[in-house]
């Protein structure tokens, strides 16, 4: 049935190589997105169209989202905060987008250089311009639990944002975890609140693992109905803006628990874990998943 299927979002070429200090040649993103799209994934993020003064790494935007082989079935969304952002990715072809807001201002000043409300301003000529190319536009909403300036976050705040996000049109709004915080009761009382104003159908979730608590927020969102889980292959993953943030859940260790509960992926973890072992061996370090380190093959 539908229920038993998850969609993964892989997030690791944007959100995990856009923290890297190591600067990676393009060729070697373009690379890893190519391989990635060889193991059953139908979501893999790309890259983000902001400014290369504050975000060097995501510099090749343009340049690695032409050179990537698109695979037909599969979804290649890239990072637009503003139109500028949008007319550069749809230069480059892009036919998917994310806007990215956030329940907290301190995180939204420091991420985007506006506020929350102001950055939910910025994303209406996005929306528009985007239904006028036939471009789907995902939203994210960061710090959902907790900023890294603010602290608690209240899911009042949480819902704000993604009302605001689901009525402009966006087909799915990503939960995100920005500093990895959250444990399954704060994600409960986020998502108590936020699955009464928005249909499960409609969210994603998106854990970085910082505390160790990735796998378990994304069970309790399953518990809730939601589908759609963002992951960076070995774990990759951070943001420049939020100080001390680790990577997200590791595309290999969620795929391996979802497998493991009878849920279907699409996603060929033999596959994926080679996928990870290259990326790693080009950044110089081991792998952050646990299922990874202990493949053994099948
Ligand atoms: P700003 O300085 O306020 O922008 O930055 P501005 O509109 O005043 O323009 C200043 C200059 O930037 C101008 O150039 C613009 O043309 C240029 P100049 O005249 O000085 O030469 N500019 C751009 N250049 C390229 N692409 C653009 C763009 N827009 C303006 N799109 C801005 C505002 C949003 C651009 C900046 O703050 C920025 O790029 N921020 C990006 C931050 C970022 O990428 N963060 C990481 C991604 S979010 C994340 O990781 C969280 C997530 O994973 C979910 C989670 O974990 O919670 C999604
Ligand atoms: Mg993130």
């Amino acid at each position: 049935s539908q229920t038993d299927k998850v969609r993964i979002v892989e997030v690791g070429p944007r959100d995990g190589l856009q923290n890297e200090a190591k600067l990676l040649p393009a060729a070697t993103k373009i690379e890893l997105i190519d391989r990635l799209s060889e193991t059953g994934l139908t979501s893999i993020e790309a890259t983000s169209f902001v400014s290369a003064k504050w975000v060097p790494q995501m510099g090749d935007n343009s340049e690695v989202f032409r050179g990537i082989r698109k695979v037909p079935g599969i979804s290649y969304p890239v990072l637009t905060p503003n139109l500028k952002g949008f007319e550069s990715a749809l230069a480059a072809g892009a036919k998917e987008v994310a806007v990215f807001g956030a329940a907290s201002d301190a995180f939204s000043l420091k991420n985007v250089n506006c506020t929350a409300a102001e950055a939910i301003e910025r994303f209406r000529p996005v929306l528009k311009a985007a239904q006028e190319h036939g471009v789907r536009v995902r939203g994210y909403v960061s710090t959902i639990v907790g900023c890294p300036y603010e602290g608690a976050v209240a899911p009042s705040a949480v819902v704000r944002v993604v009302e605001a996000l689901h009525a402009m049109g966006c087909y799915e709004i990503s939960l995100g975890d920005t500093i990895g915080v959250g444990t399954p009761g704060s994600m409960r009382r986020m998502l108590d609140e936020v699955t009464r104003a928005v249909p499960a159908d409609d969210l994603a979730v998106h854990c970085h693992d910082t505390y160790g608590q990735a796998l378990s927020n994304i069970l309790t969102s399953l518990e809730y109905g939601i589908r759609v889980v963002d992951s960076s292959v070995s774990g990759l993953g951070g943001c420049p803006y939020a100080r001390g943030a680790s990577g997200n859940a590791a595309t290999e260790d969620v795929v391996y628990m979802l497998h493991g509960m009878g849920l279907q992926t699409g996603i060929n973890l033999d596959k994926l874990i080679q996928v990870g072992r290259y990326i790693c061996g080009e950044l110089g370090r081991p792998s952050e998943s646990k299922v990874n380190r202990a493949w053994k093959g099948q």
